[in-house]
């Protein structure tokens, strides 16, 4: 019998975990399914290291939290969200540790928090630096509370059933058994996180390949500012692992070849003796990536078999300090790059780390798809704009996870039946992927098609892009595209047939890295993450907006423009190291900042 719930979750991560949860505390009568394509604890929400961002401090205030935001975004943020995203962070963490999430304390007993790159307070609680780790495990446990919640691991979405214009369930493959089976709902929810594995190198897990995105495009769902990729400035070289910003706002310097702090020539404030808010080091990741170019053209960075690299430097915070708030930065070093940070000096790039585009969803997760949601990096809601600022994607998990469930649960409750015709569809995409894909014989190898996207994205799309660079890297997908109608797949079993996977995950990886290089030509200007050579400034003429890209199978894709929603923050220009013109109107009374910022 075919599988009915009333509502499917693709993806077992901290955005699908939470909005599982606040479906069960909706309504409990509503049976959810959460769909994962590994099982939940393996979700890469887990490897998020450094922290999540709400206000706590007396001294701070959500309207500072939603300026950094909404500047650090390049004021592509919508506001909006913006706003009911500061507020409901700080709830949502807080019910985290009623839940059992094990923040770090103040000796008094206080939730600690830390400074992050671009923001000008102390507002980003952590649990070590394993903050992902906890909060995913608080999330599992507490979602194995409710008897609504069944859960398919391991089984992976290939297509979304939709008839008379609403969406009615998945198809997916059990892995294990190779079983494919439409799983029926009134509505589904994609949670299937990022797609950083289009580039080459990225901090991204192996399962981050822009499945949600891809079956939202497929099924004529525009996607959202897919131009914008954040390079995170500090991944080891040759595995791409992260090395936390944490790691800096505990006082770790980036220095070029000569030991130089070198972000002092780039406009990011000047060398203090702490760590200083939104300057140097804890800059924005745009802009410290953008500065990592440059030294690279001034040939100040330093060569290696895994390309040019800078060092952070962790030397001076001693073996105490390391070892109590950042021990797992010392443990990947120790495994994956055979020194101790203790003694050693860290050789990092930038490396591609997250989307700040994804699926267009409004301010509740709702997509324009009938019955159709996106909750966590698939989705663009937007908070992050141009640039999204460390620490704020874990409670953005949260807060949308959960605005997402709750709309969900609503629309689900309305009873709307499943139609006949989508058994009809899941047939259809059993024939596909039983007969078509897994019996082709093609000439193409999966792994070279994968490679040739991903330099290819590298070389079109990278920290700068141009019109010609992006040009030639539309033609290029284009022919990739093509050859991939021929690919060749020789594992012919049933269980675990990780080629077949591969095989889709490629198709749904070729579509999203069309959306980015497509998107990223039409932005004839420079905001945040992206940088065009061609137009090197940003034009609030033209491009104070989101784009939206539709797919179109019978040419080229469709880009449409829809206005930023602004409420009380006029666009400005971006500055760290000094007082933006128009920052300090939006204090609340008493939140003047600490002496001796620097902001
Ligand atoms: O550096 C980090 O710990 C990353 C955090 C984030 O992307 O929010």
């Amino acid at each position: 019998m075919t599988p009915s719930h009333d509502v499917v979750l693709v993806g077992g991560g901290g955005a699908g975990l939470r909005a599982a949860i606040a479906i069960a505390e909706t309504n409990s009568k509503l049976s959810v399914a959460v769909v994962s394509k590994v099982y939940p604890m393996r979700s890469h929400t887990v490897s998020a290291e450094g922290g999540a961002a709400g206000v706590i401090s007396p001294d701070d205030s959500l309207d500072e939290h939603a300026y950094d935001t909404i500047s650090g975004g390049d004021w592509l943020c919508d506001q909006d969200a913006v706003e009911a995203f500061v507020k409901e962070a700080p709830q949502e963490l807080l019910r985290l540790e009623h839940w059992g999430c094990p923040w770090s304390r103040e000796t008094d007993g206080r939730i600690a928090v830390r400074p992050f790159g671009g923001m000008k307070k102390m507002r980003t609680w952590f649990a070590a630096d394993k903050t992902g780790f906890h909060m995913l495990h608080t999330l599992f446990q507490t979602s194995l509370k409710y008897a609504s919640v069944a859960r398919y691991d391991e089984w992976f979405v290939t297509r979304l059933l939709v008839d008379e214009g609403r969406v009615q369930g998945v198809v997916a493959i059990d892995l294990k058994s190779g079983r494919i089976d439409a799983i029926t709902a009134r509505a589904v929810i994609l949670c299937t996180g990022g797609c950083g594995r289009v580039f080459p190198f990225t901090t991204n897990a192996a399962i981050k390949n822009g499945d949600g995105m891809a079956l939202a495009y497929r099924a004529g769902v525009p996607l959202k500012d897919m131009e914008f990729v954040q390079y995170h400035p500090t991944g080891l070289p040759f595995t791409g692992i992260l090395i936390t910003e944490a790691a800096r706002s505990e006082g770790g310097y980036l220095v070029n070849k000569d030991g130089y702090r070198y972000l002092q020539d780039y406009a990011l404030g000047k060398p203090q003796p702490q760590p200083v808010f939104r300057t140097m080091e804890l800059g924005p990741r745009d802009r410290l990536s953008q500065a990592f170019m440059k030294e690279l053209e001034k040939g100040r960075t330093i060569d290696t078999p895994y390309g040019p690299v800078v060092h952070l430097d962790l030397r001076h915070l001693g073996q105490k300090k390391i070892s109590a708030k950042i021990p797992f930065v010392r443990e990947l070093c120790l495994k994956y790059q055979n020194l101790d940070p203790v003694k050693d000096l860290i050789p990092v790039r930038p490396v591609v780390h997250y989307m700040m585009g994804g699926v267009h969803t409004d301010i509740n997760g709702a997509t324009l798809l009938p019955g159709l949601y996106a909750a966590g990096e698939v989705a663009c809601v937007s908070i992050n704009g141009a640039n999204r600022l460390g620490s704020n994607s874990l409670p953005e998990l949260l807060v949308f996870g959960t605005r997402a469930g709750r709309t969900a649960a609503e629309y689900a409750s309305l009873g709307l039946e499943v139609t006949s015709r989508v058994l009809a569809q899941s047939d259809d995409e059993r024939r596909r992927l039983e007969g078509e894909l897994l019996n082709h014989k093609g000439r193409e190898r999966i792994a070279d098609l994968r490679d040739e996207m991903q330099k290819t994205m590298e070389e079109s799309a990278g920290i700068y892009r141009s019109g010609a660079s992006l040009a030639r890297g539309v033609e290029r997908l284009r022919g990739i595209q093509e050859r991939s109608s021929d690919i060749a797949i020789e594992d012919q079993s049933k269980t675990f047939n990780t080629e077949r996977t591969a095989a889709l995950e490629l198709s749904f990886m070729l579509d999203v890295a069309e959306a980015i290089v497509t998107s990223a030509l039409h932005r004839e200007e420079s905001r945040g993450a992206h940088q065009r050579t061609d137009f090197p400034k940003r034009d609030d003429q033209r491009f104070l907006s989101h784009s939206l890209i539709y797919r179109n199978l019978d040419g080229p894709s469709r880009v449409e423009y829809l206005p930023v929603t602004m409420t009380r923050w006029p666009p400005a220009e971006r500055v760290y190291g000094e007082a933006a013109p128009n920052e300090g109107q939006h204090h609340v009374a008493g939140s003047a900042l600490p002496s001796g910022t620097g902001v």
